[in-house]
């Protein structure tokens, strides 16, 4: 007689390295006979893979929770998991009524296990865990993989490094081996992750070291990594990227506050000329430098002035991309325990203000592309027809007419829709 499959439901809140990670579940579990369906109502296990990095992300898991109640009503035997960030922070979940166990991030091995058991509670972490042995087989033209976990920078506002614990660097060969394999897979894009990626060290390997090696292999068109910290670029980062034609010149830095006083009460560990140092270097070295950015607007502490000084930054940086948040006080970090909190009427008027400008130079960057020649990879079917590629700074166009998937075109871009700039296909590379 076939065996039944226990079939599982995960959706995925957060980071990149929540996607990544979520893919790291689905391989242990597919490894334990187990099968993905795509709803809830058909599955026999569920896992919420969520975020606590703000609470607005915390709040959709939670509705997330609060919506799965009638089912769990009409068929109790449907184990629910909260698995990743706020499993850890959030122990007080076990008590919903429709959670069964909780599964921080660093204790996914068990997982199939404690679920097929109907085990409740807390499932134990291993605190050098980096699923080094677990390869990703999302067979996918884009894929990520993630070098390191965790982090030990400790910013004063944010939960990760209490979520994931401090940072692990996986060995160089097994991130060759798993990217190897996804090359075989179909895979083209790569983006490595790591909350900081720059801090990846293995036994003398460094992050340029392994960014060069997984460059030189071969069927890899186009290599991202995310996030860079301005408190440790390698000097000789901007030089590796410009040496290696697969490797997009595209720099996530995410600068948070134009103040620098602001810096030092988050612990960034730098100012903003090092910051401004760091962009004219990567700028004079890779061509059309792609320069994307994390802001946060208030702050404790944050007076109107310094808000300015961070729209003034902002003005003379020029991102092409900027992801904006008010600031969102987490429990456990030194911030929240920061009297002068900005009242929140305030921090989302700055926040719109904020906004407002990068919008707008969002479009004036994109608009600058019309008329342009360059390279495109495409990556996949674009919604409204056409196809959507990416150039060689990781900017995303969608081009007319017949392309192969996998495949890099010369393109012409005439014209730009929003921020998006459309283009026709001159010849294949
Ligand atoms: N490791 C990355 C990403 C961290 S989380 C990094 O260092 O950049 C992604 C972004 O969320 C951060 O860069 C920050 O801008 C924002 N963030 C983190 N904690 C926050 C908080 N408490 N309130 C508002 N935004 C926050
Ligand atoms: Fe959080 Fe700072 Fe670490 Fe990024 S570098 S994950 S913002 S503590
Ligand atoms: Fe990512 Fe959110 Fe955790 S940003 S690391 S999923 S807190």
């Amino acid at each position: 007689m076939e065996k039944l499959e226990n079939k599982f439901y995960i959706r995925t809140y957060g980071c990149q390295m929540n996607k990544y990670d979520s893919d790291i579940i689905k391989a242990l579990l597919l490894k334990e006979n187990f099968k993905e369906v795509s709803t809830p109502e058909e599955a026999d296990y569920i896992f919420i893979n969520t975020c606590a990095v703000r609470e607005h992300a915390e709040k959709r898991a939670i509705g997330r929770l609060n919506s799965l109640k009638s089912l769990k009503k009409n068929k109790p035997e449907t184990i629910v998991g909260v698995v990743g960030c706020m499993a850890k922070n959030h122990p007080d979940l076990i008590h919903h009524s429709v959670v069964d166990f909780l599964a921080p991030p660093d204790s996914y091995r068990n997982l199939a296990k404690w679920a097929i058991a109907k085990k409740s509670g807390y499932i134990p972490e291993d605190k050098n865990e980096q699923y080094s042995d677990i390869f990703i087989y999302p067979n996918k033209i884009s894929s990520y993989l993630s070098i390191t976990r965790g982090c030990n920078y400790f910013c004063s506002y944010c939960i990760v490094p209490y979520t994931r614990g401090l940072i692990r660097s996986r060995p160089p060969n097994n991130i060759l081996e798993e990217a190897e394999e996804l090359i075989d897979g179909g895979m083209r894009e790569l983006t490595l992750l790591g909350q900081n990626i720059n801090a990846y060290y293995y036994k003398g390997v460094d992050f340029p070291e392994i960014l060069k090696r997984v460059a030189n292999l071969k069927g890899l068109k186009r290599l991202n990594f995310l996030t860079s910290h301005p408190k440790d670029i390698p000097d000789n980062l901007f030089s590796v990227m410009a040496e290696h034609n697969n490797v997009t010149n595209y720099l996530h830095l995410p600068l948070q506050s134009g103040k620098d006083s602001i810096l030092t009460r988050m612990n960034r560990g730098y100012t903003l000329k090092d910051y401004l140092r760091i962009i004219d270097k990567a700028r004079h070295l890779l061509d059309d430098l792609y320069l994307s950015t994390d802001i946060i607007v208030g702050f404790p502490g944050e007076k109107e002035e310094d808000f300015e000084e961070t729209l003034r930054a902002v003005e003379r940086i020029r991102f092409d991309q900027s992801y904006m948040f008010a600031y969102s006080d987490r429990k456990g970090t030194l911030a929240a325990l920061l009297k002068d909190k900005v009242d929140e009427r305030i921090k989302k008027h700055r926040l719109r203000r904020l906004i407002e400008i990068q919008n707008s130079i969002t479009m004036e960057k994109a608009s600058a592309f019309k008329g342009k020649k360059m390279e495109v990879l495409i990556v996949g079917e674009a919604k409204k027809g056409g196809k959507i590629g990416k150039n060689r700074s990781g900017r995303i166009i969608i081009i007319n007419g017949v392309a192969k998937i996998g495949s890099i075109y010369i393109v012409k871009i005439n014209r730009i829709n929003g921020r998006v700039p459309i283009g026709e296909i001159e010849k294949e590379v």
